[in-house]
């Protein structure tokens, strides 16, 4: 990521992005993280009468724009945390009079950092993506509609859960597509495409963005599973060569022929796990060929890459790794992330609870 996630929306996604806009009441069109400006050129090719408001918190953005766009309103500032009141006042006079916000906000949070916005007098805690949209929505007028690229994180990460809903209650959501890790030059993130109509109803198929891969739950079958994450960190990782450390298990040695238990031996004495279980890796291209039973009862140590499926005995274990195959499509599907793939403790938790298994955790 570069310092302020400057990369540019290429022309095609603009135009992509402007057509799903409905209906042709837009009079009024904001971008609040406007950059070089081409989401609002778009936007001004579609509706030539409109009014342009532009804030990007880059200073050469803005003299850019300025110099380029005589017609349009443009400021600098920090949208998200403007520390000048005077400045934060001179786009205040825009609440509730945009009908249509364009956005490719930043997408990076520092270290994982949430941003805490005010949203309706309610404080929420949300990814820097998630809290642009929530700013932006006091823009709008009360039929005006939003349309953003959000990493695809967005869609389903518990940081954004408590944002997603507010969202959801002040209208209809629509995804209206995915952009490839190529779509941006010099960004490899997943994103994808929404369209937020306010004041409308969603309608049947309510929120379109949660559980969206998980099926109708499996008959119980009265097993239990208790799911346990690895907690060794590799760049914390000391190796042993006396055979009194335990073998340790990162997703390399998760491979088709079984668990490699040779490689890796731990110097310090963590407690391991011990079979049965099936194992999985937490973050990884996902494959079937790395869910692999474990039955030996010898305890092994777990990165925190690893996440361990526990079981009442071996035809258990063999049960649940034969559901997860039969289900991959499923558990793959469950693989998201904007960078790298992963999964969570909570999404293995509705994997396994869909597919009938009563889950304890520990
Ligand atoms: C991903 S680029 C998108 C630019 C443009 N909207 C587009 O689609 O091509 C994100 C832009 O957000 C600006 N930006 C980053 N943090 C900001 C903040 N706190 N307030 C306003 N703009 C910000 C950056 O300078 C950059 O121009």
């Amino acid at each position: 990521m570069n310092l302020r996630d400057q990369y540019y929306t290429p022309n095609e996604i603009a135009l992509r992005m402007v057509s799903a806009v409905k209906g042709s009441d837009i009079h009024c069109v904001a971008d609040f993280s406007a950059g070089d400006g081409s989401l609002l050129r778009a936007a001004r090719i579609q509706w030539p009468k409109s009014s342009i408001i532009a804030i990007d918190v880059c200073t050469n953005n803005v003299k850019n724009l300025k110099r380029k766009e005589k017609k349009w309103q443009v400021f600098r500032q920090d949208f998200l945390n403007e520390p000048s009141e005077k400045k934060r006042r001179e786009v205040e006079r825009y609440r509730g009079a945009v009908s249509l916000v364009l956005l490719n906000p930043p997408f990076s949070c520092r270290g994982g950092a949430y941003q805490s916005v005010t949203f309706n007098e309610t404080e929420v805690r949300c990814s820097t993506a998630f809290a642009f949209i929530l700013k932006a929505l006091q823009f709008l007028s009360s039929n005006g509609q939003l349309v953003a690229i959000l990493p695809e994180s967005c869609l389903y990460s518990d940081k954004d859960a408590q944002a997603r809903i507010l969202l959801h209650g002040l209208g209809k959501i629509s995804i209206i597509g995915a952009n490839g890790h190529k779509a941006f030059s010099g960004c490899t993130a997943h994103s994808v495409i929404i369209l937020f109509q306010k004041g409308k109803k969603s309608g049947l198929n309510c929120e379109p963005w949660q559980n969206k891969h998980l099926h109708e739950p499996h008959q119980k079958n009265n097993e239990q599973v208790r799911i346990h994450r690895g907690k060794v960190q590799m760049h914390k990782f000391e190796s042993s060569k006396s055979k009194k450390g335990l073998p340790f298990i990162h997703s390399t040695e998760l491979q088709e022929a079984g668990i490699d238990i040779k490689r890796y031996r731990i110097k310090f004495n963590e407690n391991g796990i011990r079979g049965p279980a099936v194992l999985l890796p937490r973050v990884c291209n996902p494959s079937q060929h790395k869910l692999i039973i474990y039955e030996k009862r010898s305890p092994l140590v777990l990165s925190d890459c690893i996440i361990a499926l526990h079981c009442r005995n071996n035809a258990v274990a063999n049960k649940l790794h034969k559901d997860m195959i039969d289900n991959w499509e499923h558990v793959r599907k469950e693989y998201t992330g904007t960078g790298a793939r992963y999964i969570t403790v909570n999404r293995i938790r509705k994997i396994l609870v869909s597919m009938g298994y009563e889950v304890v955790e520990g």
